[in-house]
Protein backbone atom coordinates (compact mmCIF):
# COMPACT_ATOMS: atom_id res chain seq x y z
CA UNK A 1 0.00 0.00 0.00
CA UNK A 2 1.21 3.44 -0.80
CA UNK A 3 2.48 5.29 2.35
CA UNK A 4 0.29 8.26 2.52
CA UNK A 5 -2.82 5.90 2.60
CA UNK A 6 -1.36 3.20 4.96
CA UNK A 7 -0.59 6.21 7.31
CA UNK A 8 -4.19 7.65 6.67
CA UNK A 9 -5.59 4.11 8.04
CA UNK A 10 -3.26 4.25 11.43
CA UNK A 11 -4.05 7.81 12.56
CA UNK A 12 -7.02 9.07 10.18
CA UNK A 13 -6.82 11.33 7.20
CA UNK A 14 -7.09 14.11 9.02
CA UNK A 15 -3.72 13.85 10.56
CA UNK A 16 -1.94 13.02 7.61
CA UNK A 17 -1.19 16.70 6.24
CA UNK A 18 0.17 17.12 2.58
CA UNK A 19 -1.09 20.54 1.49
CA UNK A 20 1.63 22.95 1.28
CA UNK A 21 -0.54 25.58 3.36
CA UNK A 22 -0.80 23.35 6.70
CA UNK A 23 2.67 21.47 6.21
CA UNK A 24 4.61 25.09 6.11
CA UNK A 25 4.66 25.62 9.64
CA UNK A 26 6.29 21.99 10.56
CA UNK A 27 9.07 22.76 7.66
CA UNK A 28 10.95 25.34 8.76
CA UNK A 29 13.21 26.17 12.27
CA UNK A 30 12.75 28.62 14.54
CA UNK A 31 15.71 30.48 13.61
CA UNK A 32 14.11 30.43 9.55
CA UNK A 33 17.35 29.00 8.77
CA UNK A 34 16.86 25.33 8.31
CA UNK A 35 13.86 23.79 6.36
CA UNK A 36 12.75 21.83 3.34
CA UNK A 37 9.17 20.55 2.14
CA UNK A 38 8.37 17.29 3.76
CA UNK A 39 6.87 14.50 1.96
CA UNK A 40 4.06 14.31 4.50
CA UNK A 41 3.59 15.17 8.53
CA UNK A 42 2.07 12.90 10.33
CA UNK A 43 0.24 13.37 13.87
CA UNK A 44 -0.08 9.98 15.62
CA UNK A 45 -2.26 10.11 18.84
CA UNK A 46 -0.52 7.85 20.97
CA UNK A 47 2.15 5.01 21.34
CA UNK A 48 0.32 2.35 19.30
CA UNK A 49 0.12 5.18 16.86
CA UNK A 50 3.58 6.42 16.95
CA UNK A 51 4.89 2.06 16.72
CA UNK A 52 2.65 1.65 13.51
CA UNK A 53 3.69 4.73 11.62
CA UNK A 54 7.41 3.96 12.28
CA UNK A 55 6.52 0.50 10.62
CA UNK A 56 5.00 2.01 7.67
CA UNK A 57 7.75 4.51 6.92
CA UNK A 58 10.10 1.33 7.60
CA UNK A 59 8.03 -0.62 4.87
CA UNK A 60 8.25 2.78 2.89
CA UNK A 61 12.01 3.19 3.71
CA UNK A 62 10.83 6.53 4.50
CA UNK A 63 13.31 9.06 6.37
CA UNK A 64 11.55 10.59 9.61
CA UNK A 65 11.99 13.40 11.45
CA UNK A 66 10.04 13.08 14.79
CA UNK A 67 9.13 16.61 16.33
CA UNK A 68 7.60 18.28 19.10
CA UNK A 69 7.39 22.27 19.63
CA UNK A 70 9.48 23.22 16.74
CA UNK A 71 11.71 24.96 19.14
CA UNK A 72 15.31 23.60 18.44
CA UNK A 73 18.08 25.77 17.88
CA UNK A 74 20.46 23.37 15.47
CA UNK A 75 18.15 22.25 12.28
CA UNK A 76 17.28 18.99 13.53
CA UNK A 77 13.46 19.24 13.65
CA UNK A 78 12.68 20.00 10.31
CA UNK A 79 13.31 18.43 6.43
CA UNK A 80 15.81 19.18 5.22
CA UNK A 81 16.29 17.02 1.64
CA UNK A 82 12.37 17.53 0.99
CA UNK A 83 11.73 13.82 1.12
CA UNK A 84 11.42 13.50 5.04
CA UNK A 85 7.98 12.71 6.96
CA UNK A 86 7.25 14.97 9.61
CA UNK A 87 6.20 12.75 12.61
CA UNK A 88 5.01 15.60 15.13
CA UNK A 89 4.36 14.18 18.34
CA UNK A 90 2.37 17.02 19.50
CA UNK A 91 -1.17 14.95 20.10
CA UNK A 92 0.41 12.97 22.79
CA UNK A 93 0.42 15.80 25.64
CA UNK A 94 -1.32 14.12 28.20
CA UNK A 95 0.01 14.43 31.59
CA UNK A 96 -0.30 11.93 34.43
CA UNK A 97 -1.20 12.50 38.28
CA UNK A 98 2.09 13.95 40.27
CA UNK A 99 3.06 10.80 42.52
CA UNK A 100 3.89 12.77 45.36
CA UNK A 101 5.78 10.18 47.69
CA UNK A 102 8.01 9.48 44.47
CA UNK A 103 8.09 13.15 43.00
CA UNK A 104 7.36 11.88 39.99
CA UNK A 105 4.67 12.90 37.02
CA UNK A 106 4.67 10.67 33.95
CA UNK A 107 4.03 13.25 30.39
CA UNK A 108 3.22 12.89 26.93
CA UNK A 109 5.83 13.63 24.70
CA UNK A 110 3.50 16.78 23.20
CA UNK A 111 3.21 18.27 26.84
CA UNK A 112 4.44 21.37 26.55
CA UNK A 113 7.23 21.79 29.34
CA UNK A 114 5.42 24.75 30.71
CA UNK A 115 2.05 22.45 31.25
CA UNK A 116 4.50 20.14 33.13
CA UNK A 117 5.71 23.05 35.41
CA UNK A 118 1.45 23.89 35.78
CA UNK A 119 1.04 20.83 36.71
CA UNK A 120 4.19 20.30 39.02
CA UNK A 121 3.74 23.43 40.75
CA UNK A 122 -0.24 22.24 41.53
CA UNK A 123 1.19 19.20 43.67
CA UNK A 124 3.62 21.60 45.55
CA UNK A 125 6.46 20.75 43.54
CA UNK A 126 8.68 21.85 40.10
CA UNK A 127 10.45 20.70 36.97
CA UNK A 128 13.46 21.89 38.11
CA UNK A 129 14.04 23.42 34.42
CA UNK A 130 13.12 26.63 32.35
CA UNK A 131 13.48 28.51 29.29
CA UNK A 132 11.94 31.15 27.11
CA UNK A 133 10.55 28.51 25.03
CA UNK A 134 8.30 26.83 27.89
CA UNK A 135 4.92 27.52 26.60
CA UNK A 136 6.23 25.66 23.13
CA UNK A 137 8.98 22.72 23.38
CA UNK A 138 7.63 19.90 24.56
CA UNK A 139 8.81 17.39 26.92
CA UNK A 140 9.97 14.71 24.46
CA UNK A 141 11.83 17.15 22.63
CA UNK A 142 13.32 18.95 25.44
CA UNK A 143 14.34 14.88 26.53
CA UNK A 144 16.07 14.43 23.19
CA UNK A 145 18.07 17.82 22.83
CA UNK A 146 18.98 17.36 26.78
CA UNK A 147 17.85 20.61 27.26
CA UNK A 148 19.19 22.78 29.74
CA UNK A 149 18.04 26.54 30.32
CA UNK A 150 19.01 28.98 33.62
CA UNK A 151 17.63 26.45 36.34
CA UNK A 152 20.00 23.42 35.02
CA UNK A 153 22.77 25.56 36.92
CA UNK A 154 20.86 23.92 40.53
CA UNK A 155 18.65 20.94 38.81
CA UNK A 156 21.19 19.95 36.46
CA UNK A 157 19.94 19.33 32.26
CA UNK A 158 16.98 17.28 31.12
CA UNK A 159 18.77 14.69 31.91
CA UNK A 160 19.03 14.68 35.72
CA UNK A 161 14.60 14.80 35.11
CA UNK A 162 14.71 11.34 33.70
CA UNK A 163 13.25 8.81 35.79
CA UNK A 164 11.98 6.61 32.79
CA UNK A 165 10.98 6.98 29.74
CA UNK A 166 8.87 5.09 26.52
CA UNK A 167 9.93 5.10 22.99
CA UNK A 168 9.57 3.48 19.59
CA UNK A 169 12.76 2.38 18.01
CA UNK A 170 13.04 3.14 14.12
CA UNK A 171 11.33 -0.61 13.38
CA UNK A 172 8.42 0.25 15.67
CA UNK A 173 9.36 -1.83 18.39
CA UNK A 174 8.25 -0.30 21.75
CA UNK A 175 10.66 -0.10 24.57
CA UNK A 176 9.26 1.00 27.99
CA UNK A 177 10.95 2.03 31.29
CA UNK A 178 8.24 3.92 33.57
CA UNK A 179 8.50 2.00 36.35
CA UNK A 180 9.26 4.41 38.49
CA UNK A 181 11.63 2.11 40.88
CA UNK A 182 14.33 4.47 41.73
CA UNK A 183 17.04 1.65 41.93
CA UNK A 184 16.56 -1.09 38.58
CA UNK A 185 20.08 -1.18 37.12
CA UNK A 186 19.11 -4.83 35.37
CA UNK A 187 20.80 -4.25 31.92
CA UNK A 188 21.62 -1.36 29.35
CA UNK A 189 20.69 2.06 30.42
CA UNK A 190 18.45 2.51 27.05
CA UNK A 191 16.17 5.56 28.44
CA UNK A 192 19.57 7.30 29.15
CA UNK A 193 21.10 6.82 25.67
CA UNK A 194 18.21 8.26 24.20
CA UNK A 195 18.46 11.70 26.28
CA UNK A 196 20.27 14.27 24.30
CA UNK A 197 19.92 11.68 20.94
CA UNK A 198 18.06 14.48 19.09
CA UNK A 199 15.66 12.24 17.31
CA UNK A 200 18.36 9.98 15.63
CA UNK A 201 18.10 6.47 17.84
CA UNK A 202 14.52 6.24 18.82
CA UNK A 203 11.03 8.48 19.22
CA UNK A 204 10.29 9.50 23.02
CA UNK A 205 6.70 9.24 23.31
CA UNK A 206 6.25 9.28 27.39
CA UNK A 207 8.68 10.35 29.99
CA UNK A 208 8.92 9.61 33.76
CA UNK A 209 10.04 13.42 34.94
CA UNK A 210 11.60 13.57 38.31
CA UNK A 211 10.24 16.83 40.16
CA UNK A 212 11.99 19.12 42.51
CA UNK A 213 10.51 20.97 45.70
CA UNK A 214 8.25 24.25 44.71
CA UNK A 215 10.79 26.59 45.96
CA UNK A 216 7.98 30.41 46.03
CA UNK A 217 10.49 32.49 48.14
CA UNK A 218 12.43 34.24 45.28
CA UNK A 219 14.92 36.92 44.62
CA UNK A 220 16.61 38.17 41.45
CA UNK A 221 19.64 40.77 40.67
CA UNK A 222 20.25 42.09 37.68
CA UNK A 223 24.24 43.44 38.43
CA UNK A 224 26.37 45.73 35.82
CA UNK A 225 29.66 44.38 36.08
CA UNK A 226 32.87 46.08 34.04
CA UNK A 227 34.20 43.19 32.95
CA UNK A 228 33.84 39.08 32.63
CA UNK A 229 36.24 38.55 34.92
CA UNK A 230 34.17 40.38 37.68
CA UNK A 231 30.98 38.45 36.68
CA UNK A 232 33.31 35.40 37.79
CA UNK A 233 34.79 36.76 40.73
CA UNK A 234 30.78 37.41 41.48
CA UNK A 235 29.55 33.71 40.59
CA UNK A 236 32.18 32.58 42.78
CA UNK A 237 30.85 34.84 45.72
CA UNK A 238 27.37 33.65 45.02
CA UNK A 239 28.26 30.08 45.57
CA UNK A 240 30.24 30.61 48.46
CA UNK A 241 27.81 32.57 50.38
CA UNK A 242 23.98 31.82 48.82
CA UNK A 243 23.34 28.12 48.53
CA UNK A 244 20.21 29.03 47.45
CA UNK A 245 21.75 30.03 43.81
CA UNK A 246 19.51 28.97 41.80
CA UNK A 247 20.53 30.69 38.07
CA UNK A 248 23.23 32.70 37.69
CA UNK A 249 23.22 34.06 33.66
CA UNK A 250 25.09 36.74 31.66
CA UNK A 251 24.64 39.27 28.85
CA UNK A 252 26.35 41.95 27.08
CA UNK A 253 25.70 46.05 26.27
CA UNK A 254 25.20 45.64 22.82
CA UNK A 255 22.77 42.69 23.70
CA UNK A 256 20.80 44.72 25.93
CA UNK A 257 20.67 47.81 23.35
CA UNK A 258 19.08 45.19 20.95
CA UNK A 259 16.33 44.02 23.56
CA UNK A 260 15.65 46.90 24.69
CA UNK A 261 15.04 48.61 21.55
CA UNK A 262 12.87 45.49 20.20
CA UNK A 263 11.05 45.59 23.57
CA UNK A 264 10.67 49.29 23.10
CA UNK A 265 11.90 50.26 27.04
CA UNK A 266 14.22 51.83 28.91
CA UNK A 267 16.78 50.05 30.42
CA UNK A 268 15.66 50.32 34.57
CA UNK A 269 19.40 50.24 35.53
CA UNK A 270 20.69 53.88 36.67
CA UNK A 271 24.25 52.92 34.72
CA UNK A 272 25.10 51.28 31.51
CA UNK A 273 27.91 48.60 31.87
CA UNK A 274 29.79 46.25 29.60
CA UNK A 275 28.93 43.28 31.65
CA UNK A 276 25.74 41.97 33.15
CA UNK A 277 24.72 39.04 35.57
CA UNK A 278 21.26 38.31 35.55
CA UNK A 279 21.40 36.37 39.65
CA UNK A 280 18.50 33.91 40.47
CA UNK A 281 18.35 32.79 44.74
CA UNK A 282 15.31 30.85 45.40
CA UNK A 283 14.11 28.80 48.32
CA UNK A 284 11.26 27.98 51.11
CA UNK A 285 12.77 30.97 53.50
CA UNK A 286 13.40 34.18 52.37
CA UNK A 287 16.74 34.43 50.61
CA UNK A 288 17.08 38.13 50.39
CA UNK A 289 20.26 37.89 53.20
CA UNK A 290 22.37 35.24 51.18
CA UNK A 291 21.80 37.02 48.17
CA UNK A 292 23.02 40.83 49.88
CA UNK A 293 25.76 38.49 51.55
CA UNK A 294 27.46 37.19 48.06
CA UNK A 295 26.77 40.53 46.70
CA UNK A 296 28.09 42.84 49.11
CA UNK A 297 31.61 39.84 49.41
CA UNK A 298 31.71 40.53 45.60
CA UNK A 299 32.02 43.90 46.20
CA UNK A 300 28.67 44.57 43.91
CA UNK A 301 27.21 48.41 45.05
CA UNK A 302 24.56 48.88 42.44
CA UNK A 303 22.61 45.92 41.53
CA UNK A 304 18.92 46.23 40.54
CA UNK A 305 16.97 43.78 43.20
CA UNK A 306 13.25 42.26 42.38
CA UNK A 307 11.64 39.81 44.60
CA UNK A 308 8.37 39.61 43.64
CA UNK A 309 7.01 37.61 40.60
CA UNK A 310 6.09 40.80 38.10
CA UNK A 311 9.87 42.87 38.60
CA UNK A 312 11.75 39.56 38.73
CA UNK A 313 10.35 38.70 35.30
CA UNK A 314 10.78 42.37 34.02
CA UNK A 315 14.31 41.86 34.73
CA UNK A 316 14.67 38.32 33.29
CA UNK A 317 13.02 39.69 30.42
CA UNK A 318 15.97 41.28 29.63
CA UNK A 319 17.96 38.27 29.31
CA UNK A 320 15.35 36.12 27.67
CA UNK A 321 14.42 38.45 25.26
CA UNK A 322 17.78 37.90 23.35
CA UNK A 323 16.55 34.96 21.41
CA UNK A 324 13.74 37.28 19.83
CA UNK A 325 15.36 40.05 19.18
CA UNK A 326 18.24 38.56 17.71
CA UNK A 327 15.25 36.90 15.24
CA UNK A 328 13.70 39.83 14.32
CA UNK A 329 17.28 41.29 13.24
CA UNK A 330 18.17 38.76 10.65
CA UNK A 331 18.70 34.90 10.65
CA UNK A 332 21.27 34.21 13.24
CA UNK A 333 24.08 31.34 13.17
CA UNK A 334 23.23 30.21 16.62
CA UNK A 335 26.25 28.25 18.00
CA UNK A 336 25.44 26.97 21.52
CA UNK A 337 28.75 26.37 22.93
CA UNK A 338 30.82 25.97 26.33
CA UNK A 339 34.18 26.83 27.64
CA UNK A 340 35.67 26.02 30.95
CA UNK A 341 35.54 29.70 32.97
CA UNK A 342 39.11 30.25 33.00
CA UNK A 343 38.56 30.48 29.51
CA UNK A 344 35.54 32.61 28.59
CA UNK A 345 37.21 36.15 28.92
CA UNK A 346 39.51 35.50 26.23
CA UNK A 347 36.90 33.58 24.70
CA UNK A 348 34.68 36.17 24.47
CA UNK A 349 37.02 39.12 23.44
CA UNK A 350 38.61 37.02 20.66
CA UNK A 351 35.21 36.33 19.29
CA UNK A 352 35.23 39.77 17.17
CA UNK A 353 38.56 39.21 16.06
CA UNK A 354 37.38 35.63 14.81
CA UNK A 355 34.12 37.48 12.97
CA UNK A 356 36.38 40.05 11.34
CA UNK A 357 39.11 37.60 9.79
CA UNK A 358 36.75 35.10 8.83
CA UNK A 359 34.10 37.57 6.84
CA UNK A 360 36.10 40.21 5.98
CA UNK A 361 33.74 40.76 3.27
CA UNK A 362 30.99 40.67 5.50
CA UNK A 363 31.37 44.40 6.93
CA UNK A 364 28.20 44.22 9.09
CA UNK A 365 28.95 41.19 10.96
CA UNK A 366 27.90 41.04 14.29
CA UNK A 367 28.27 38.63 17.52
CA UNK A 368 26.20 38.96 20.18
CA UNK A 369 27.14 36.93 23.31
CA UNK A 370 25.33 35.96 26.39
CA UNK A 371 24.07 32.45 28.01
CA UNK A 372 24.75 30.84 31.80
CA UNK A 373 27.56 32.03 32.90
CA UNK A 374 27.27 29.37 35.93
CA UNK A 375 27.69 26.56 33.42
CA UNK A 376 30.29 28.16 30.97
CA UNK A 377 27.28 27.93 28.53
CA UNK A 378 27.64 30.91 26.03
CA UNK A 379 24.95 31.40 23.06
CA UNK A 380 27.07 32.87 20.42
CA UNK A 381 24.96 34.33 17.76
CA UNK A 382 26.06 35.65 14.77
CA UNK A 383 24.19 38.10 12.68
CA UNK A 384 25.37 39.00 8.82
CA UNK A 385 26.98 35.98 6.65
CA UNK A 386 24.25 34.39 4.56
CA UNK A 387 22.43 31.01 5.84
CA UNK A 388 24.68 28.81 3.83
CA UNK A 389 28.15 30.37 4.62
CA UNK A 390 29.80 28.77 7.46
CA UNK A 391 33.41 30.65 7.59
CA UNK A 392 32.04 32.42 10.72
CA UNK A 393 30.61 29.41 12.70
CA UNK A 394 34.12 27.46 11.42
CA UNK A 395 36.09 30.05 13.31
CA UNK A 396 34.20 30.16 16.81
CA UNK A 397 33.98 26.68 16.77
CA UNK A 398 37.59 26.36 16.30
CA UNK A 399 38.18 28.71 18.99
CA UNK A 400 35.81 27.23 21.42
CA UNK A 401 38.31 23.72 20.97
CA UNK A 402 40.96 25.80 21.09
CA UNK A 403 39.87 26.89 24.94
CA UNK A 404 39.25 23.35 25.97
CA UNK A 405 35.26 23.89 25.31
CA UNK A 406 32.66 22.14 23.68
CA UNK A 407 30.73 22.66 20.34
CA UNK A 408 27.21 22.07 21.95
CA UNK A 409 26.03 22.73 26.00
CA UNK A 410 22.72 22.53 25.39
CA UNK A 411 21.13 22.87 21.93
CA UNK A 412 22.09 19.98 21.00
CA UNK A 413 24.32 19.30 17.37
CA UNK A 414 21.51 19.11 15.04
CA UNK A 415 22.86 19.28 11.52
CA UNK A 416 23.72 22.83 12.43
CA UNK A 417 27.09 21.46 13.96
CA UNK A 418 27.41 17.83 12.81
CA UNK A 419 30.21 18.47 10.54
CA UNK A 420 32.68 19.39 13.85
CA UNK A 421 31.62 16.24 15.58
CA UNK A 422 34.57 14.32 14.70
CA UNK A 423 36.79 17.57 15.55
CA UNK A 424 34.97 17.59 18.93
CA UNK A 425 34.54 14.25 20.29
CA UNK A 426 37.45 11.98 18.17
CA UNK A 427 36.97 9.44 15.26
CA UNK A 428 36.64 6.33 18.28
CA UNK A 429 33.72 7.98 19.87
CA UNK A 430 32.16 8.73 16.69
CA UNK A 431 32.84 5.02 15.07
CA UNK A 432 31.28 4.18 18.74
CA UNK A 433 28.27 6.45 17.92
CA UNK A 434 28.02 5.19 14.46
CA UNK A 435 28.14 1.35 15.48
CA UNK A 436 24.56 2.52 18.20
CA UNK A 437 23.06 3.97 15.82
CA UNK A 438 23.60 1.20 13.00
CA UNK A 439 22.50 -1.22 15.53
CA UNK A 440 18.98 0.54 16.93
CA UNK A 441 18.69 2.35 13.32
CA UNK A 442 20.09 0.06 10.80
CA UNK A 443 18.43 1.74 7.60
CA UNK A 444 19.14 5.12 8.96
CA UNK A 445 15.84 6.37 8.72
CA UNK A 446 15.55 8.27 11.95
CA UNK A 447 16.42 12.24 11.31
CA UNK A 448 19.53 11.43 8.73
CA UNK A 449 21.87 13.84 8.91
CA UNK A 450 21.60 15.47 12.82
CA UNK A 451 24.07 14.34 15.10
CA UNK A 452 26.59 12.05 13.07
CA UNK A 453 26.80 13.40 9.38
CA UNK A 454 25.60 11.85 6.91
P1 LIG B 1 11.90 20.22 18.55
O1 LIG B 1 12.46 21.53 18.17
O2 LIG B 1 10.64 19.82 17.90
O3 LIG B 1 13.00 19.09 18.27
C1 LIG B 1 14.30 19.24 18.72
C2 LIG B 1 15.07 17.92 18.48
O4 LIG B 1 14.49 16.87 19.25
C3 LIG B 1 15.02 17.43 17.04
O5 LIG B 1 16.21 16.74 16.79
C4 LIG B 1 13.85 16.47 17.03
O6 LIG B 1 13.97 15.50 16.01
C5 LIG B 1 13.97 15.85 18.39
N1 LIG B 1 12.69 15.45 18.99
C6 LIG B 1 11.64 16.26 19.31
N2 LIG B 1 10.69 15.54 19.94
C7 LIG B 1 11.15 14.26 19.99
C8 LIG B 1 10.64 13.05 20.53
N3 LIG B 1 9.45 13.00 21.13
N4 LIG B 1 11.40 11.93 20.41
C9 LIG B 1 12.62 11.96 19.82
N5 LIG B 1 13.15 13.08 19.29
C10 LIG B 1 12.42 14.21 19.39
N6 LIG B 1 17.28 25.13 24.91
C11 LIG B 1 17.99 24.97 26.05
O7 LIG B 1 18.57 23.91 26.27
N7 LIG B 1 18.08 25.98 26.97
C12 LIG B 1 17.47 27.17 26.80
O8 LIG B 1 17.61 28.06 27.62
C13 LIG B 1 16.68 27.34 25.62
N8 LIG B 1 16.01 28.50 25.42
C14 LIG B 1 15.29 28.65 24.28
C15 LIG B 1 14.62 29.86 24.08
C16 LIG B 1 13.91 30.07 22.92
C17 LIG B 1 13.15 31.38 22.74
C18 LIG B 1 13.86 29.06 21.93
C19 LIG B 1 13.10 29.26 20.65
C20 LIG B 1 14.54 27.86 22.12
C21 LIG B 1 15.25 27.63 23.28
N9 LIG B 1 15.94 26.46 23.52
C22 LIG B 1 16.64 26.28 24.68
C23 LIG B 1 15.98 25.41 22.49
C24 LIG B 1 14.75 24.47 22.49
O9 LIG B 1 13.62 25.09 22.97
C25 LIG B 1 14.96 23.26 23.30
O10 LIG B 1 16.04 22.54 22.76
C26 LIG B 1 13.76 22.30 23.40
O11 LIG B 1 14.16 21.25 24.20
C27 LIG B 1 13.27 21.73 22.09
O12 LIG B 1 12.01 21.13 22.31
P2 LIG B 1 10.96 20.98 21.12
O13 LIG B 1 9.80 20.19 21.61
O14 LIG B 1 10.65 22.28 20.51
O15 LIG B 1 11.79 20.08 20.12
C1 LIG C 1 18.79 30.93 25.97
O1 LIG C 1 19.50 30.63 26.93
O2 LIG C 1 18.22 32.03 25.88
C2 LIG C 1 18.56 29.90 24.93
O3 LIG C 1 19.37 28.81 25.00
C3 LIG C 1 18.17 30.35 23.57
C4 LIG C 1 19.22 30.98 22.71
O4 LIG C 1 20.38 30.56 22.74
O5 LIG C 1 18.87 31.85 21.93
ZN1 LIG D 1 20.43 28.78 26.90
Amino acid sequence: MELTQALREVVGATHVLDDPELTAPYERDWTGRFGARARLVVRPADTAQVAAVMRCCAAAGAPVVPQGGNTGLVGASVPREGDEVVLSLRRLSAIGEVDPALGLVAAGAGATLGAVQAVARAAGLDAGLDFAARDSCTIGGVVACDAGGARALRHGTARAHVAGLEAVLADGTVISRMSGLAKDNAGYDLPALLVGSEGTLGIVTRVLWKLVPRLDRRVTALVPLASVADATVLLAALRAHAPSLESCDFFLDDGLSLVLAYQRRASPLERRAPVYVVAECAGRDDPTDELAEALGQAGVEDALIADDTASRERLWALREGHTEAIGAAGVPHKLDVGVPLAALAGFLEEIPRALASAVPDVPDARAFLFGHLGDGNVHVNLLGPAIEDERADDAVLELVLSCGGTISAEHGVGVAKARWLARARGAGEVAAMRALKQALDPAGLLNPGAVLPA
